[in-house]
């Protein structure tokens, strides 16, 4: 396969694809329920990107050096049919990997379908392991009790699982020990991640972020921690061990430790956009470029015309300024 880098020489490896901008949570920190509301202007069906749009468009990616692929959303559970997309996406020759992230909301019903069409991972989202505090944060009813349903079930079907948890000041610091204890416990990999300034409704500022050295120091307290390397150039969390244990946390560090030097990732929203950067402005229309009748060499001179021009180090530069500022897109259309 074709390997092509971008004006910092990082190549292409991994492909995010939202598949729908909808959610049924209403997480405070990234769909507000003020701002997305009964009103909210979803992207209507036909101007999503067709599980055949998806399908010839990862194609092109993985033949110029995408390996790893990963469905986001929104909620991705919520696309009607997706196994079906899984299976096309796990066709597609050279593609090692293919992840979702989910609430989990819907996973018990459909972790066996998506584990049978191909998928091999997932990560799923939960911020506490207490109802109260976890049902004030999604903002939808939804329980802690069938989030961990969810994940048994997956587990169960043979799917690798691994659990976010975003760490916001004033909402669920008093829920970080707990979390581990359990996560530990279950022998299940528990990432904390640094609360972020993405989109532009999520009143994000600096006083809000939990950084990986607070988190770090409170777990040392409960627990004997021993860092593990990464398994790949670029990965996103730093890594540690429960020592005397094959269990795992980590941390995502984007705004105390930033990791774009190594950053190999492309994102394509839910309307067929591609973005270069998870904190990008604009993006390039690929759902024109493909229902223009393109064929498949335009499409890949177009990504590498893209990604050899690419300069996005934005988390590297990040002031409160640029924070506040910058022109930025929602986490649930470009999916995190
Ligand atoms: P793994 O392959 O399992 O490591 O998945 P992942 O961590 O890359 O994906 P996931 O969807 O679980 O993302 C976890 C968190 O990392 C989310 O909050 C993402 O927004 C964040 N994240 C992932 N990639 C990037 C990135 O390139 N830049 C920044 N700033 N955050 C990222
Ligand atoms: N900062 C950090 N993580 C966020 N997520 C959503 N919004 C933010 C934010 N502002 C997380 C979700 C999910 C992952 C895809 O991104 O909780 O775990
Ligand atoms: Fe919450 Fe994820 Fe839905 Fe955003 S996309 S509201 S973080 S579940
Ligand atoms: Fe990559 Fe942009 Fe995240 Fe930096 S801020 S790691 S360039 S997506």
């Amino acid at each position: 396969m074709a390997s092509i880098t971008d004006k910092f020489g990082r190549p292409l490896r991994d492909l995010r694809i939202s598949v729908t901008d909808r959610c049924n949570f209403r997480c405070t920190y990234c769909m507000p329920k003020e701002i997305f509301g009964k009103d909210y202007p979803f992207l209507p069906k036909n101007q999503l990107l067709s599980f055949e749009e998806i399908e010839r468009l990862a194609a092109s990616f993985v033949n110029l050096g995408v390996k790893k692929i990963r469905l986001t959303g929104g909620e991705p559970l919520l696309r009607r049919n997706l196994p079906e997309l899984v299976k096309k996406l796990s066709t597609i020759n050279g593609v090692e990997d293919i992840g979702l992230t989910t609430n989990a909301s819907l996973l018990e019903k459909m972790a066996s379908d998506i584990k049978q069409a191909g998928l091999d991972r997932i990560n799923v989202s939960l911020d506490a392991l207490n109802n109260e505090v976890f049902q004030s944060i999604n903002d939808s009813g939804v329980t802690t009790e069938r989030v961990l349903k969810g994940i048994e079930k997956a587990k169960e079907v043979g799917l690798e699982v691994k659990v976010n948890m975003v760490v916001k000041k004033g909402m669920n610091e008093q829920e970080v020990i707990p979390m581990a204890k359990y996560f530990k416990e279950k022998g299940i990999t528990l990432r904390f991640i640094e609360f972020m300034d993405v989109g532009k409704t999520n009143g994000w500022d600096f006083s809000k972020v939990v950084t990986k050295q607070e988190l770090f120091r409170e777990l040392s307290s409960h627990f004997e921690l021993e860092p593990v390397d990464p398994a790949y150039v670029g990965e996103v969390a730093k890594r540690y061990r429960y020592v005397g244990t094959n269990t795992e946390v980590g941390f995502i560090t984007s705004v105390s430790e930033s990791f774009c030097s190594t950053c190999t990732r492309a994102r394509i929203a839910a309307d067929g956009k591609l973005y270069t950067c998870l904190f990008a402005g604009n993006g390039f229309d690929f759902r024109e470029l493909l229902r223009s009748g393109a064929d498949d060499e335009k499409i890949r001179s177009t990504i590498t015309s893209i990604w050899n021009k690419r300069t996005d180090r934005y988390s590297d530069e990040r002031t409160e300024e640029t924070a506040k500022h910058k022109e930025k897109i929602e986490m649930s259309y470009i999916g995190g």
